[in-house]
This record gives structure tokens, C-alpha cells and sequence, in this order.
């Protein structure tokens, strides 16, 4: 039997009903039994009262794209340690990549990640399928199989699918089992060798590029063929203007597109690799500025739907390598949220903006398959996030509960922070006070 809890005097924020007020809110069994206006539930006989006076509540945050290593590369992560880093930042869904070791590319891979999670993790975790076999890019995964064990999308992500015709039967296989592909947009022939983002800065560090146009190829291709099956398109960590141009400009024609951008794409430009920083190696990678604003700009308009986290932790001795040796990926659970309110604080993002983007954007992916996500409303699944939005704190990557130490934010001082996260009614994580 789960406890019921009265979260009191917070400002609730809930894009899916346009709430942001202060309020009370109730859960009982496992759900949002009720919200009210400040006060109200004082006579509430509950388990467990939480005095968040200062801080906002709003709905658990749904991360559409992660890496979460398991099986096959534990040292890096494994379910366990993700979703309780997740928890940590808020996040009470997750949906995980399968460039695991062996890939999710078979109905018991599937049911292995779920018992695992199942056994491990207190929070969601929705796997995701590949599209072909092995990530190779040659032959289709048993997509049918895929879609019946659980998936929720299909992807090869850290891979694009190179072969045009083969994606294009991939997504004749996935309309009809109502599931989104989620492309990694990358011409490997125009981002070959590159390591970070091409331009001046990479001439000046000696690093080989990667332009632009590797990403808003692919993009463009995959809205083609979108549009040709009329099939959902989800493009995974968009990242140049161009590519929010590219997307602007499909939905306008009314093809089924859904883009997501990550944390560190909209908050850190390609200076942060200055030092030959592996840990700002990220794949695509960090861009210029007037990219980052085109993407704030693109979130803000609605071109990009969503914020993924697209969290990719590596070992620390991996990334003590040389530059162009050292995987790409940012570990990036445990920061999102607090790296992401610097636009609200810097007046570039209103905080509905963003908790719609994290929250009600992301569960519409999920088509209310596992209940009513991403939203406060009564009735719907008791996941809640609550932070304090001012307060400040130094990241400190030693301290990362996800084996993961792999960012570039390590020394700095945000504003925001993760206080409690409630998963089905149960608080799975509270900030140690
Ligand atoms: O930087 C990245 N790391 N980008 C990807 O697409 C894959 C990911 C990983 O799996 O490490």
C-alpha cells in the first residue's frame, strides 16, 4: 500500500492544465488524488506532509534519450546506478538506447532491461528498440517482435542509418505499429574523423570538423521519407540552425516531425572543448553560439518539441585519453535540470516553457501507453519533481551517483536544485539537508 502525501505551499507548475500557482497537492494510492488552492487539504489525514514553500512542483520529468550501459558495460553504468542518477535530477521516466552490449535488437533483450529494471530501478524505464540488427545499418531488426515486448521507439542511435532504402522500409515497418523512429542525423562520409565542431576554433585547436551539414543532411533526408510514409519522425539531439530551419519548415508542411535538443546543446558552445576537454566531447558536437540561440529560438517557437538528456557517461580512464581517442558523451542526469533553469534565469526561457518541454512534450511521445504522464492532474500517475529553483551549489562530478563523471560542468555554480522526486507516489529521492 503506498502512503499518501500533501505537498503544501509550493508553486505548482502544470503546462498539460496550464497551472502555474501556488497550490497543494494530494497524492493518495499511488496517484494524484487532488490539487487545490493554497490551505485547503490542511485537515487532510496523510502519511507524510512536505513544506515546499519556496521551491516548484510540477510533474516528474520524462527524459526521451539516454544511455544507461546495461548490459555489457557496466563500468560505465548499469541500470541501477542510472535511474537512481535520473531520480536524482528529477527524472521519474526514462527511456534508454540499446547501443548496449549486445543491443536491444531482440524481444529478450527487451525482457532482460525490463527485469533488471524491474528488480533495480524505482523509477520508469522504457526501453527503446533498435532499428537494425546489431546497429549495423544492413538488415531490419524483428521490429514487430521489438514493439510487441514493450519498445517505445526505434533507434540505432550513436548511429545513423546510412542506407536511405533500408530506413525507408524501416519506417514502412513502423507505422503501422504505431511507433516513432528516432534518428541519429549523421552523414558519416561529411562528419568523418571529426571531432569537434567544424569552424575557426577547430583550425585553431587542430582538431578535424564537423560541419553542419553531416546533421541537416540526414535531417532532411529523414523528413523526406517521413513524409513519403507518413510516418512519425523523431529527430534524437538536434543541434545546428540549420537543422531547426530544416524542421520549421517540415512542419509547416504538416509532415509528422518531433525534434529534441539536449541540456548541453542549448547551454554550452564549442569554447567548452578549449584544453582539448574530452569531457565536452559529445556527439554531434558542441556548436557556436548563434547555433545555440537558433535552438533556444526553435524551443521557444515550438519547432524543437522536447529536451532530452541524452545522459552518455563513460569511464573516467576512457576520457583521461587523448582528444580524438576519448568517447563522446556528456553524464548528464544529474545536471539537466539545474544547467537548463540558466535560460529562465537569464530571461531566455519562460519555467512553463521548459517543464512542458521536460514533462507534457516528452509524455505525448509515449501516447499515454503507461498512463497519464507528465501531468498533475488528477487521476494521472503520481510522479512529481520538486526544486528549488534559486538554490545555488557547486557540481561536483566525484559526487555523481552515476558511474558516469564525464561532464564539463565539474566546478561550476548553477542555481537550481532537485530537493525530492516521487515516483508512483513514493519519494525515491530526497536532497540530504
Ligand atoms: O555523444 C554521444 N554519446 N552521442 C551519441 O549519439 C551516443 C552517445 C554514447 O552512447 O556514448
Amino acid at each position: 500500500m503506498s502512503s499518501s502525501i500533501l505537498i503544501k505551499n509550493g508553486r505548482v507548475i502544470d503546462p498539460a492544465g496550464t497551472i502555474d500557482r501556488q497550490a497543494d497537492v494530494l497524492i493518495r494510492n499511488g496517484l494524484i488524488s487532488n490539487m487545490s488552492g493554497k490551505g485547503q487539504f490542511e485537515d487532510a489525514a496523510v502519511d507524510q506532509v512536505i513544506d515546499a514553500e519556496g521551491m516548484t512542483v510540477c510533474p516528474g520529468l520524462i527524459d526521451l534519450h539516454c544511455h544507461l550501459r546495461e548490459p555489457g558495460q557496466e563500468d560505465k553504468e548499469t541500470i541501477k546506478t542510472g535511474s537512481e542518477a535520473a531520480a536524482k535530477g528529477g527524472f521519474t521516466t526514462i527511456c534508454c538506447m540499446p547501443n548496449t552490449k549486445p543491443p536491444i535488437d531482440t524481444a529478450a533483450a527487451v525482457s532482460y532491461v525490463n527485469s533488471i529494471a524491474a528488480r533495480d530501478s524505482a523509477i520508469r524505464i522504457l526501453p527503446i528498440g533498435c532499428i537494425t540488427k546489431n546497429r549495423k545499418g544492413e538488415e531490419l531488426a524483428p521490429m514487430y517482435e521489438l514493439a510487441q515486448a514493450g519498445v517505445v521507439g526505434f533507434s540505432d542511435d550513436g548511429s545513423p542509418v546510412i542506407d536511405a532504402s533500408l530506413m525507408l522500409r524501416a519506417m514502412q515497418y513502423a507505422g503501422p505499429l504505431g511507433l516513432p523512429i528516432i534518428e541519429h542525423c549523421e552523414d558519416l562520409l561529411l562528419s568523418g574523423g571529426g571531432l569537434m565542431n567544424e569552424g575557426d576554433l577547430a583550425n585553431i585547436f587542430g582538431l578535424p570538423g564537423i560541419p553542419a551539414a553531416a546533421e541537416e543532411i540526414m535531417v532532411a533526408r529523414d523528413i523526406l521519407l517521413a513524409k513519403n510514409t507518413g510516418i512519425h519522425i523523431h529527430i534524437a539531439h538536434i543541434s545546428t540552425r540549420g537543422s531547426v530551419e530544416i524542421v520549421r519548415f517540415a512542419k509547416k508542411l504538416g509532415i509528422k516531425v518531433t525534434a529534441e535538443v539536449t541540456p548541453h546543446h542549448l547551454t554550452l558552445t564549442e569554447t567548452a572543448v578549449a584544453g582539448y576537454n574530452t569531457n565536452a566531447k559529445v556527439n554531434p558536437p558542441l556548436r557556436r553560439d548563434d547555433d545555440v540561440q537558433s535552438l533556444i529560438e526553435g524551443l521557444n517557437d515550438g519547432t524543437i518539441d522536447l529536451i532530452s538528456t541524452d545522459h552518455a557517461p563513460h569511464t573516467t580512464s576512457e576520457k583521461e585519453q587523448e582528444f580524438g581517442l576519448a568517447p563522446a558523451g556528456i553524464s548528464g542526469f544529474e545536471t539537466a535540470l539545474s544547467s537548463l533553469l540558466s535560460l529562465v534565469h537569464q530571461g531566455k526561457m519562460e519555467m512553463v516553457k521548459l517543464i512542458e518541454a521536460m514533462t507534457v512534450a516528452p509524455a505525448g511521445i509515449l501516447q499515454g501507453r503507461f498512463g497519464k504522464l507528465g501531468t498533475l492532474s488528477p487521476g494521472s500517475i503520481a510522479d512529481v519533481t520538486i526544486f528549488d529553483p534559486n538554490r545555488e551549489w557547486r557540481v561536483d562530478a566525484s559526487s555523481f551517483i552515476s558511474r558516469g563523471k564525464n561532464t564539463p560542468l565539474h566546478g561550476k555554480t548553477l542555481k537550481g536544485k532537485v530537493i525530492i522526486t516521487i515516483s508512483r507516489g513514493e519519494v525515491v529521492y530526497r536532497l540530504d539537508p
